[in-house]
């Protein structure tokens, strides 16, 4: 990982969150139950929870892709929900499955966006597409296509594409789930370097318990659609709440196996 990562262009200020009263039911089924939680400009701020917890429901509220049931969420004085937002907030969200166009390479994933909102010329485009992709790691992967690439090679490319946005919010849903430890331990290093840098302001959604607690400023647990907890990054080493313990530092236990007592609760 030689590329500099440090000379990315960042323009106009950072934005925090606000997340206020956020309900959102799918038919019968609520998914968020009354999440409140305030982002600061320019932090990274760490969402983590068992999976079916409501994380990505709840990072596609603040990205305006949902429409919440009741309640709001603002991006410094903008509603979320609002379309004009988008012209006035740079917002990159990394989605959790990469969500690249598979009949087009990588290249030209990621001049896309600078195509369709005419930032540059394209020798601006080629130079902001291969500097992303260096940090990344993924120069030779250029010309390659979704489908010929490895798990953890699209989720750099998902990144890389994020970052030619030059946003200034960033959402990333789990950043390094599929990437081997090394290439996790790069990716937050680049998350936590670009906040660094920048000030872009960071919201992570992510199963990483090394990743939240070595570069996260603040962590939120999410539990059954409701925020369990919020506190400083450190304070969630040594958890006293039972549950978030047992989430964060599951004990494998072969004498009373979890999948048992799953069979059991659906009996
Ligand atoms: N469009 C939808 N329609 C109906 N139900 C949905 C929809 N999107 C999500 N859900 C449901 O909302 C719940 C929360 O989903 P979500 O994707 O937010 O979970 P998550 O916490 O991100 O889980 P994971 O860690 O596995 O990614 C799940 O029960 C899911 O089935
Ligand atoms: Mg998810």
């Amino acid at each position: 990982m030689a590329a500099d990562y440090t000379a990315t262009p960042f323009v106009g200020r950072t934005f925090g969150v606000t997340v206020s009263n956020l309900t959102k039911k799918f038919g019968n089924v609520t998914v968020l139950n009354n999440v409140s939680l305030e982002v600061r400009p320019g932090e990274i701020f760490c969402i983590m929870g068992p999976s079916g917890s409501g994380k990505s429901v709840l990072l596609k509220h603040i990205a305006g892709l949902e429409r919440a049931t009741s309640g709001e969420v603002r991006i410094g004085e903008h509603d979320a929900a609002d379309p004009e937002t988008r012209t006035k907030v740079h917002l990159a969200l990394v989605f959790q499955a990469g969500a690249l166009f598979s009949s087009l390479s990588v290249y030209d994933n990621l001049a896309l966006y600078p195509r369709e909102h005419k930032l540059c010329g394209e020798a601006g485009i080629r130079e902001r597409v291969m500097h992303a992709l260096s940090i990344l790691s993924l120069e030779k992967a250029a010309q390659k296509f979704p489908s010929e690439l490895s798990g953890g090679m699209k989720k750099r490319v998902a990144i890389a594409r994020a970052l030619v946005m030059e946003p200034q919010l960033l959402l990333y849903d789990e950043p390094t789930s599929e990437l081997d430890p090394v290439m996790g331990a790069t990716i937050s290093e680049i998350i936590a370097t670009l906040r660094e840098q920048t000030a872009v302001t960071s919201i992570v959604v992510t199963h990483d318990r090394d990743l939240a607690l070595s570069i996260g400023d603040r962590v939120a647990i999410i539990m059954d659609g409701r925020i369990r907890a919020t506190g400083k990054a450190e304070e969630f080493r040594a958890p006293k709440d039972p549950a978030i313990a047992n989430f964060l530092t599951p004990v494998i236990d072969l004498k009373n196996p979890r999948f048992k007592q799953l069979e059991n609760n659906n009996e």
